[in-house]
């Protein structure tokens, strides 16, 4: 317990979102064909845009800790983004930086208490339930897979596995819902037999954590 070998800094945060801005650059086309199905085709240019406003932001005024970190990636996916996502994604990092309040490393707890603030804020924010067809149905799934991971003594790259495995399933089970929330829910039932854009993106973030945050 707060021993820095087994904790991601600062520098590890800063890794982490480096990385999302290449992930949803590279997986632009995909979110944005995935948003053309059942939205209006900018989920994608949405999530490359404020991830690249965030790296801009980072660079030209670096935040001293790690609650500064996700409070200017707030601040910028607040002002960058539109739609649904901006907000979404802006309240789960201004959550997740009141949890990371005082903290110079993150250990196995912490990282569970930061995705634990991110996405029940997400849930006050946009009102979504549980098959719903949203990105809630793929960060749900990840927290609780990632509180049972924390409970059963698991470290954090093990915590993030199994978190990045049940956002993936909970993403691929959005396919047979039925939109009930945001833009997709005007389809209907035509929704239905499509993966939810959203879910998409979030279970990118889940994995581009597992993959960055390996001590
Ligand atoms: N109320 C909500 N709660 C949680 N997620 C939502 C909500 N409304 C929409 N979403 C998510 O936002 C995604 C769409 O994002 P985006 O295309 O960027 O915004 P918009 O729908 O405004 O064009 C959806 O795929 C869904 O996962
Ligand atoms: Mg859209």
């Amino acid at each position: 317990m707060g021993d820095l070998n087994v904790a991601v800094t600062r520098e590890g945060v800063l890794r982490w979102l480096a990385v999302l801005a290449q992930v949803f650059a590279g997986n632009r086309e995909q979110l944005t064909d995935l948003d053309r199905a059942i939205g209006d085709a900018d989920h994608g240019i949405n999530m490359e845009r404020g991830f690249s406003a965030v790296q801009a932001e980072l660079a030209a005024n670096p935040p001293a800790d790690i609650r500064a970190i996700f409070q200017s990636v707030a601040a910028t996916l607040i002002r960058s983004v539109g739609g649904a996502a901006g907000p979404l994604y802006g309240t789960f990092f201004l959550r997740a930086a009141a949890a990371c309040a005082g903290k110079t490393a993150l250990g196995a707890a912490d990282v569970v208490a930061l995705f634990q603030a991110g996405i029940g804020g997400v849930q006050q924010r946009g009102k979504a339930e549980p098959g719903d067809k949203t990105m809630l149905d793929a960060l749900l799934p990840a927290l609780d897979a990632m509180r049972a991971a924390e409970q059963g003594g698991s470290d954090i790259a093990g915590i993030l596995d199994r978190g990045a495995a049940a956002a993936e399933a909970g993403m691929l089970a959005t396919i047979p819902m039925q939109a009930r929330k945001g833009r997709a829910s005007y389809l209907g039932e035509r929704s239905i037999g499509h993966q939810d854009p959203g879910a998409t993106s979030s279970c990118l973030l889940l994995q581009a954590a597992a993959r960055t945050w390996r001590l």
